[in-house]
């Protein structure tokens, strides 16, 4: 089976602080974002890519196929999850709503493609999940002034990446839902959550990272001939 990935680069990209969004800035050699598609569509799992695009985006070089897969776009919204709602919507109508669904941060080109095989196999088998990585670090609660009150605890404590995957029917319900309660959440899952799913956390790598500040893409450019 091969599952169609939606790509939320709606983005402003305000912590990096740059004159375009962060998706399109130079990275060895082509814009960011294009890294990023490039392992999506390259992957056996994956049937096409749904890219979902700010308003009046200048810099989308119009790609209509990779590897021979399908890339189509939409209009992304203010929130990331509104961004991933309408390109849930815009789907092409092959894609059911019982059909598992990715979805990948344009923002995460380094993302590997044995990570990606490992999440479609077992959150498939799980009504859904996502790719994290457990803390390795002391986690500190921080109060007044910097100062630390405590540690927390670091045991089941993970931090979540992207792909995630989910059945499109209930990842566009719980976003709707989170929409419509006018809640914000960072991801998918967390949408997921607050609908009563568990999803699976599934184990990859730590370079899997997102770009977010100048520093980040220093990294990327680093780990991108690694994570190959
Ligand atoms: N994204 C989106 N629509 C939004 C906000 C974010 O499609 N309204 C996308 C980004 O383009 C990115 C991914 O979601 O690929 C993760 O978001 P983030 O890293 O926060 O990117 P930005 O929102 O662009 O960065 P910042 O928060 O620094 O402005
Ligand atoms: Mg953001």
């Amino acid at each position: 089976t091969t599952f169609w990935c939606v790509v939320p680069a709606a983005g402003r990209g305000a912590r990096m602080g740059a004159d375009c969004p962060k998706q399109y800035l130079p990275l060895a050699g082509k814009p960011l974002i294009a890294h990023t598609l490039e392992r999506l569509a390259a992957h056996p799992r994956v049937a096409g890519l749904m890219v979902v695009l700010g308003e009046n985006d200048a810099h989308w070089p119009g790609t209509a196929t990779l590897h021979g897969k399908p890339v189509r776009t939409a209009i992304g919204g203010a929130e990331r999850s509104d961004s991933v709602l309408a390109g849930l919507h815009a789907l092409p109508p092959e894609v059911g709503d019982a059909d598992f669904v990715l979805v990948h941060d344009a923002a995460r080109p380094c993302v590997r493609e044995a990570d990606i095989a490992r999440l479609v196999e077992r959150a498939a088998q799980a009504d859904g999940g996502l790719l994290g990585a457990p803390l390795r670090d002391t986690l500190k609660r921080a109060g007044e002034g910097g100062r630390s009150l405590a540690t927390e605890p670091r045991e089941q404590r993970w931090r979540a990446f992207t792909p995630q995957m989910f059945r499109r029917g209930e990842l566009a319900a719980a976003l709707h839902a989170v929409a419509r309660d006018g809640r914000a959440v960072s991801d998918e899952a967390m949408a997921m959550e607050l609908a009563g799913f568990r999803p699976l956390l599934v184990e990859g790598a730590e370079d899997n990272i997102k770009v977010t500040t100048a520093a980040d893409l220093a990294l990327a450019e680093f780990l991108l001939a690694r994570t190959a």
